[in-house]
């Protein structure tokens, strides 16, 4: 194993390690390892918008920002980190300008801002124009700034190396193993700090929005390693996946006047949210929209609705929704100018995963201890400032505030730790799977496996979930679990071998799905996006808490509560 030293690693080049890494003061030796070239990462895919009170178009505060957020998550999120985030936005954006982003604008050069999901003015009056955005690629911009002023920087970034083991003993995190897929070649990286921002989880269900790569890696090193994972239950399914496929059409799209219909044209958001109608947030949604195609409201007959746009014309689909435009045209042969776009569901967004104080320190517990050396940022962290439903344009938000507050603490612990001594066993876990299933012969295929996995975890763990469906999918995650031990890897070489990393990936996705089901069946209520047909009420007396849940090896995980950050705004009923 070829063995490197530096003083920060951060794990992960999106919008998450790209913001941690501008905050870290040069100086300091920083390495950042990538599973992708940076510029590919799924940050690049966020469309819409991101969120800030700049008030450029019309009357608007962070107070606001932060009432819609504590409320759309269903007063599960931390108000104090939710007010951090609120009150950084406009700074953050204004950043961003300064750094080059084009950002679409008024005619008077302002920045412009666009209506989202949840998103209002005065406390839930009415929709408010919140959203920065350019036009329908603004994650893209977000993450080609960043990575301009990372090489400006001179950062050098190691790509395609997959991380498969993070080293943590006695609490105190200590680096990481991972593997250059060019060489197929072992590295270790002692660091004093570890930044992970490796992105959400998406893969583990049959329909997502998110690229292969989302395959929750820095989650499920964590939990392996010993640190738990918070609120897994918590899965966003975004409304308007493109049907059949489940890529993504902006909730922008729905800000700019689309209207969301079922079988008769019927406008059937009226009836579920009177006040925002299709700008409810994203769990109320999706769930509309699974009733409708329940009781035979879908497109005939079929499991989606249509978002139509028709009303918008060519020229501000081509100025405002050109990517969706392209996408609708180029995957399915429909010009949405002239005709609706069949939307449903799609899996989008981990609410949960590592937990985090507002430094991104990884906490060891409930009680607020920290991993020495571990960081956290965005989708694979949980701050919580989404709780248990996450606003559209938040999650770039949180990347931007929390990536940039983790790489600026790591810095100051870096700056006074010394490299902790790293353990003889450090990689061993990873190399004896790598080896075990390079020696197998006789098995299931990962692509055979993963399939499963996916359809097991989208059929009985998604929008609507229930005891004994779940209880099936943890039943079928768990023999798929075993299996995993006899896959076979055709290919036996060690250069860009695609299926072993495909193995790794797959061992990574079954233990976030174990944490996912397990964190659901163990909440017997309903809040956020995550909907039980069994306890169809939000619990406060019993529920109005973060769920830990840790890894063990050889038995079922276990459980432990964290108190929400309570604050200004009192849990009520969540009407839109
Ligand atoms: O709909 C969207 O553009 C997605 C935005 C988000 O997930 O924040």
């Amino acid at each position: 194993m070829e063995r490197h030293e530096t003083d920060i690693l951060v794990v992960g080049a999106g919008g998450a390690g790209l913001s941690a890494l501008a905050a870290i003061p040069e100086g300091l030796r920083v390495t950042v390892l990538s599973k992708l070239y940076p510029y590919r990462s799924h940050t690049g895919a966020a469309q819409g918008g991101v969120s800030a009170a700049l008030a450029n178009v019309e009357e608007d505060k962070p107070e606001w920002h932060a009432f819609d957020t504590v409320k759309g998550s269903d007063y599960l999120g931390d108000q104090d980190a939710i007010k951090v985030m609120c009150d950084e936005a406009p700074e953050a954006i204004l950043d961003l300008e300064r750094k080059g982003l084009p950002f679409s604008r008024t005619p008077e050069g302002k920045l412009d801002q666009r209506p989202f999901g949840g998103h209002t003015r005065n406390f839930g009056e009415a929709p408010v124009r919140r959203a920065c955005y350019s036009a329908d690629r603004t994650g893209h911009m977000i993450l080609h700034t960043l990575f301009q002023q990372a090489v400006r920087r001179g950062t050098t970034f190691h790509s395609e190396f997959q991380a498969v083991e993070l080293v943590i003993r006695d609490d105190v995190c200590r680096g990481m193993v991972a593997v250059h897929l060019a060489t197929g070649k072992r590295h270790l990286f002692a660091a004093k700090a570890v930044i992970l921002a490796t992105g959400g989880y998406g893969r583990c269900f049959a329909v997502t929005s998110n690229a292969h790569s989302l395959t929750g890696d820095g989650m499920s090193m964590a939990w392996e390693a010993g640190v738990p994972l918070q609120d897994m239950e918590f899965v966003q399914f975004h409304p308007t996946g493109l049907h059949p496929l489940g890529i993504l059409i902006t909730e922008g799209a729905r800000g700019e006047g689309g209207i969301l219909r079922n079988a008769s044209g019927e406008r059937f958001m009226e009836r579920y949210a009177p006040t925002i109608k299709d700008l409810a947030p994203r769990d109320l949604v999706s769930r509309a929209i699974y009733e409708e195609v329940k009781v035979g409201r879908g497109i005939g007959g079929g499991d989606y609705v249509h978002l139509d746009v028709t009303h918008l014309g060519s020229k501000a689909l081509e100025e405002k929704l050109p990517d969706v435009t392209g996408f609708v045209r180029t995957y399915i042969r429909r010009d949405p100018a002239t005709e609706p776009i069949p939307v449903k569901p799609t899996t989008h967004y981990a609410m949960g995963g590592i937990p985090t104080n507002i430094h991104g320190q990884a906490l060891a517990d409930g009680e607020g201890n920290v991993v020495a050396g571990l960081y956290a940022a965005g989708e694979t962290a949980c701050v919580s400032v989404h709780g248990a439903n996450r606003l559209g344009t938040n999650s770039l938000l949180d990347l931007l505030i929390f990536g940039r507050r983790s790489g600026s603490d790591a810095a100051t612990f870096a700056a006074d730790a010394s490299l902790a001594s790293m353990p003889n066993d450090a990689g061993e876990r990873s190399a004896a799977f790598s080896s075990k299933i390079r020696a197998n012969t006789m098995g299931p295929k990962v692509g055979e496996l993963r399939h499963r996995m996916q359809v097991a975890m989208m059929d009985d763990c998604s929008v609507f979930r229930n005891e004994e469906g779940m209880t099936k999918a943890a039943r079928v995650i768990d023999e798929i679990t075993d299996d995993v031990q006899n896959v076979v890897v055709e290919d036996k070489g060690k250069a860009f071998n695609y299926e072993m990393m495909s193995a790794f990936e797959l061992q990574s996705m079954l233990l976030v799905s174990k944490a996912i089901v397990h964190s659901a069946k163990r909440r017997k209520e309903s809040r956020g996006a995550h909907s039980r047909a069994d306890y169809p009420n939000r619990d406060d007396k019993n529920w109005l808490n973060h769920s830990l849940i840790t890894y063990e090896s050889q038995s079922a995980p276990k459980f432990s509560n964290r108190p929400v950050a309570l604050g200004d705004f009192e849990p009520k009923e969540r009407i839109y």
